[in-house]
């Protein structure tokens, strides 16, 4: 089924902002910790450190709080507050309600879990909400990995690390930089990678890597067609940073060059649902991305779920409301 958006109220993103623990564990360090050692992992997964410590709280509202100053938005007029993340606080309540107490906001909370595809889930369903009406919504994805990873375990501890990224969203006048998208899950295949609550990750590493590629390749596919475009017409791919290896096969799938992918997971690992936000901020930081280019974001994880959204970068787009100066007490 196309997921061409039909609203005439469109989503641009206006701010962005991050946030990685101080804390590093590179390579050489795990070599004390579990049989492995650097060059394997570089080789396997093109990893060479990862962030580890702080909370899933702690680190949204930072980078929350980045992407607002970033946008220059009022925290007052944000109107929903989405956090993806599939390593909460705490069980309950949602850890969007404790970010939203650290912001100061008014406004709607929730958690998204869709593993490390969350944050395109939430980016998705921003916009859904913004066509119903919504103005201003912060889109937050966030990990802490580390309490979920067995770091004397090879077969997961060399892959994950915590980190957080954020935008802003507004609604905008006309369609919007979203033109196409596609959600997806097979939940056939959860057996591959999940955490009992209170547990920690157990995975098949070369069952998730087989579908991860295919189903990476497929979600971006419909994604594109939805939007009514194709491969060469996308000019940088954020893709889910699990491992160089898979983002290059799928990547290769579709007929796009490695080149034209934001990549940061050699200095993050595997942050889960801040991998998309984050690479989306790097690239923006770097300046690769122009006005009028197409980006393409594919997330893909635990379910095993995915997530694609083909967006017109738009900075400029006009407003459906415009920005007043906030008023003198
Ligand atoms: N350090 C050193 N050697 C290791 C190792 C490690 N951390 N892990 C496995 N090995 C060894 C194996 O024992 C095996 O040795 P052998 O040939 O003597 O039997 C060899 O390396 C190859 O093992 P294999 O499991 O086939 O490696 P791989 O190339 O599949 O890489 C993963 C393992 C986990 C890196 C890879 O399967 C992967 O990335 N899978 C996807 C995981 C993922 O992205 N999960 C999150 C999804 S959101």
């Amino acid at each position: 089924m196309p997921r061409t958006p039909t609203a005439a109220r469109g989503a641009i993103i206006t701010g962005w902002g991050t946030a990685l623990p101080d804390k590093v564990v590179t390579n050489v360090d795990l070599e004390s910790m579990m049989d492995t050692n650097d060059a394997w992992i570089r080789e396997r997964t093109g990893i060479t450190q990862r962030h580890v410590g702080g909370t899933t709280a702690g680190l949204s509202a930072e980078a929350g709080r980045a992407a607002l100053d970033h946008s220059g938005v009022d925290p007052a007029t944000i109107d929903t507050l989405i956090l993806a993340t599939t390593t909460p606080d705490r069980t309950v309540p949602a850890s969007a309600s404790t970010v939203q107490e650290a912001l100061g906001l008014s406004c709607g909370a929730f958690d998204v879990n869709a593993a490390c595809s969350g944050w395109v889930y939430a980016l998705v369903t921003a916009h859904g909400l913004i066509a119903m009406g919504a103005e201003k919504i912060l889109v937050i994805g966030t990990d802490t990995l580390d309490r979920i990873t067995d770091y004397t375990d090879r077969n997961t501890g060399i892959l994950f690390g915590n980190g957080s990224g954020a935008v802003v969203l507004e609604a905008a006048e006309g369609a919007g930089q979203m033109l196409g998208w596609d959600l997806d899950s097979v939940g056939a295949a959860e057996s591959a990678l999940f955490a009992e609550v209170g547990g920690v990750l157990e995975m098949e590493g070369r069952e998730v890597f087989r579908r991860a590629v295919r189903l990476m390749a497929d979600s971006a596919t419909k994604a594109m067609e939805s939007a009514g475009v194709v491969a060469d017409d996308i000019s940088l791919v954020v893709p889910h940073q699990a491992n160089i290896r898979i983002i290059s096969a799928s990547l290769d799938r579709l007929g796009i060059p490695l080149d034209r992918a934001s990549i940061v997971l050699d200095s993050t690992g595997n942050t889960s649902s801040a991998s998309v936000p984050l690479a989306l901020a790097d690239a923006l930081d770097k300046n690769r991305i122009a006005d009028g280019e197409l980006l393409l974001f594919v997330g893909f994880g635990a379910g095993m779920s995915a997530a694609s959204a083909v967006v017109r970068w738009s900075p400029d787009a006009p407003l459906f409301t415009a920005r007043s100066a906030p008023e003198a007490s």
